[in-house]
């Protein structure tokens, strides 16, 4: 990534022991100061994040004042949802709190993880709360920067999935030929960074984040390159889902995420977009944990995914 100015910043990363604590390392590595807000200092994941150079905070999303006072001082804060523990009523309560907190604090930046498809009227209630917060930054006069994610790549390790990856099969939220978009955390994380960067060319500004596109099919095939294990995708069955997930899949097969996917990769490409393959490759360990099916019955993926159905067909950018 290039080398800036803006590097030597102090920011403030909520959610810091959760998916996006690799946030955490990459701002770390690129020059800049980290306050890591937990509810419990004292806790494990507080350790690690000490131990990678992380100034550990407390701060409670319920509680306003500690967001504000662990963000004083700070040029930036990054922040997203709370939604998978505390439904949607709990991320709208705490990304009202986080923008009022931004705006107490008077920090110069909120990064804030929404979500692509976030609107007034949208069907998923998920993404009425989403819009809901952006307009409370936005009301608020709170400088930021909010960053829409598509399907997160990671989401294969949600609970909802593992008992069909667990039955060694690949488990799709919409049909399994259709195309789906998505983004690796890594990618989201490498945004986030350059938004902190390069405050003054994304403030104001939201940005939809995908790095590839393809169906559970094409999916299925990496994974099983990657692992080595045949993996058939399947559509998840309503009945497997909770009445939210059903919603917002429903949304996901009607209607879905269209980010112009190329742009991004021509205009940001600090960003390392990963393709699907990739994300595959790095992740061979943790889908053989988590899957149960044990690690890759193969010393070769390397080779196995260069030839995957999948790598070939998207060997060019797109
Ligand atoms: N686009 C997509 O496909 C997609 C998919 C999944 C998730 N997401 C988004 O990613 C975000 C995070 O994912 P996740 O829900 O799976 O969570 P997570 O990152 O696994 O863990 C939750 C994190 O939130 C923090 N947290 C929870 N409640 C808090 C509170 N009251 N005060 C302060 N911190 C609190 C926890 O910190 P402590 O426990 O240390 O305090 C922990 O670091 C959500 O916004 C979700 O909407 C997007």
């Amino acid at each position: 990534m290039r080398t800036d100015p803006a590097r030597g910043s102090t920011v403030l990363v909520t959610g810091a022991t959760g998916r996006l604590g690799l946030l955490v390392d990459l701002l770390i590595a690129r020059g800049h100061t980290v306050r890591a807000m937990t509810r419990a200092p004292n806790g494990r994941d507080a350790a690690r994040l000490r131990r990678v150079g992380a100034h550990v905070v407390y701060g409670d999303f319920e509680d306003r004042d500690s967001i504000a006072a662990a963000a004083r001082g700070a040029d930036a804060i990054f922040a997203t949802g709370t939604a998978h523990r505390a439904g949607p009523e709990g991320e709208l309560r705490h990304g009202r709190n986080v923008a009022e907190a931004a705006a107490r604090a008077d920090v110069r930046l909120l990064v804030y993880g929404s979500g692509d498809g976030a609107s007034e009227d949208s069907p998923v209630p998920l993404f009425r709360v989403k819009h809901q917060v952006e307009e409370r930054i936005r009301a608020l006069g709170v400088p930021h920067t909010v960053l829409a994610p598509v399907y997160l790549m990671e989401n294969l390790f949600n609970p909802w999935n593992l008992p069909a990856l667990r039955a060694g099969t690949f488990p799709s939220p919409i049909p399994v030929e259709a195309p789906l978009q998505q983004l690796a955390l890594a990618d989201l994380a490498a945004f986030a960074a350059l938004a902190i960067e390069r405050r003054e060319e994304f403030m104001g500004r939201r940005v939809s984040l995908a790095a590839d596109e393809l169906s559970a099919e094409q999916a299925a095939a990496v994974i099983s390159s990657a692992t080595c294990r045949p993996l058939r995708a399947r559509r998840l069955r309503s009945a497997e889902l909770s009445p939210g997930l059903r919603t917002l899949f429903a949304w996901l097969t009607d209607v879905g995420h269209h980010v112009d996917i190329a742009a991004l990769r021509s205009r940001y490409p600090d960003v390392g977009w990963h393709r699907y393959a990739d994300w595959a490759r790095s992740q061979r360990s943790r889908i053989g944990d988590t899957s149960g099916i044990g690690p890759p019955a193969c010393d070769t993926a390397q080779d196995a995914l260069s030839s995957s159905p999948h790598r070939k067909k998207r060997a060019a950018p797109i």
